[in-house]
């Protein structure tokens, strides 16, 4: 059963029960039309990542801008993307078990359908489901390009799994998945840069031996919100998968951009209100939004209109901010905007996004509400 919804349209900011998931709309399209205008000034196609938003009516947004479909982590986002009518979703991940598999193969019967593969014994179990569903099924082989997850080395090893998938009528070789998630966090541009160019250069060595091979790889897909600049330079990357540059979490406002300042390229346009719920002594307040609608695995969200104000020893309810070094103190009562520390995990705690138009203005209004569609612990 999901949550009763915080607020309904054309209610004031005011009026929305916290906690709740807010989206600053105008930030929204501001930050998918920049990656849009990206992708196009480029020629490089936007694969945005569904495990971000998990939101079927975000990902209709970004399609719309020009995006070529979505990436997603799961089946169970999958599933929840094709019922939204996205028609071309990749599962930029391996996935393993018959019943997974069988829910994956079920949905190229209505979608375009692509998964990775990183081991003989997963293109043979991808293959049979699709044969038992009577489908084909896209298939990326993924390279480990410097992140340590997933993905056999690059080289020979993809060549040999890429023939693997070549012998199977039912999959559809279509090229590489190559992403390098420990960069994206890397704080500044140059050590972002010297992570990238070890990806590329083992992106490019595989390419080759594929060619050599004379096996076709037409995608080479990868990118995340602190490197897309840089795969979609290096000439040999075809599709970018960022996923958080819709919201800017506040870790990812912790790096650096290409001239040395605060990456700011895309904008903060998802925060969790909240509201003080007591105010024990003077430069301390608690409010009602601790590990239950915050996630802090990338560390601590920060207030977007307090400055000095610290949120710290969140707990599951509670969060406790420290208020001596601020000048603008809420009070008992008042509402505050949070901005999440990390996105993904923390749109996961919510059922709803409330939509607000103006919030940067004096009349901020609820336009929309969507449900978090594909939320939850189901893969
Ligand atoms: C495979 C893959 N691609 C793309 C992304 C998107 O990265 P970001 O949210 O940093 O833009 C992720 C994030 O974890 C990912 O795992």
């Amino acid at each position: 059963m999901p949550q009763p919804q915080p607020a309904r349209p054309g209610d004031p900011l005011a009026r929305v029960d916290t906690p709740a998931l807010i989206l600053d709309l105008d930030a929204l399209d501001r930050n998918i039309a920049e990656m849009a205008a990206f992708g196009s000034r480029q020629r490089i196609a936007i694969r945005p990542h569904a495990k971000t938003h998990k939101s079927p009516d975000i990902a209709l947004l970004q399609i719309a801008a020009g995006a070529v479909g979505q990436c997603c982590q799961k089946v169970s986002e999958a599933e929840v993307l094709v019922a939204g009518g996205i028609g071309d979703v990749l599962v930029s991940n391996e996935i393993i078990g018959t019943a997974k598999l069988d829910r994956l193969a079920a949905l190229a019967r209505r979608a375009r359908i692509g998964s990775c593969v990183d081991h003989r014994d997963g293109v043979d179990a991808l293959a049979s489901a699709a044969r038992r569903a009577n489908v084909t099924i896209d298939v990326l082989v993924e390279i480990d390009v410097g992140q340590r997850r997933c993905g056999v080395a690059p080289g020979e090893a993809a060549v040999a799994l890429a023939r693997h998938v070549q012998a199977a009528p039912s999959l559809r070789f279509r090229g590489l998945q190559a992403y390098h998630g420990r960069a994206q966090h890397l704080r500044t541009h140059a050590e972002r840069r010297e992570a990238i160019a070890s990806a590329v250069a083992a992106v490019k060595t595989t390419h080759l031996a594929l060619k050599s091979a004379g096996i076709d790889c037409p995608t080479v897909s990868g990118a995340g919100t602190g490197t897309f600049d840089l795969e979609a330079a290096s000439g040999v990357y075809t599709e970018l998968q960022p996923g958080s540059y819709v919201f800017m979490d506040a870790d990812y406002a912790r790096n650096s951009g290409a001239d040395g300042k605060p990456f700011t390229r895309f904008g903060h346009a998802l925060f969790v209100l909240a509201t003080v719920m007591s105010t024990p002594e003077a430069g301390r307040a608690v409010v009602d939004a601790g590990h239950k609608v915050l996630s802090v695995d990338s560390g601590m969200p920060i207030l977007r209109d307090h400055a000095g104000a610290v949120y710290q020893r969140p707990a599951d309810e509670h969060g406790v901010l420290d208020l001596t070094a601020c000048n603008h103190r809420p009070g008992l009562g008042d509402q505050v905007l949070i901005i999440p520390g990390h996105c993904d995990p923390t749109v996961n705690l919510h059922d709803w996004y409330v939509g607000v138009r103006g919030l940067a203005g004096r009349n901020p209004h609820v336009e929309a509400i969507w449900p978090v569609a594909a939320r939850g612990a189901h893969f």
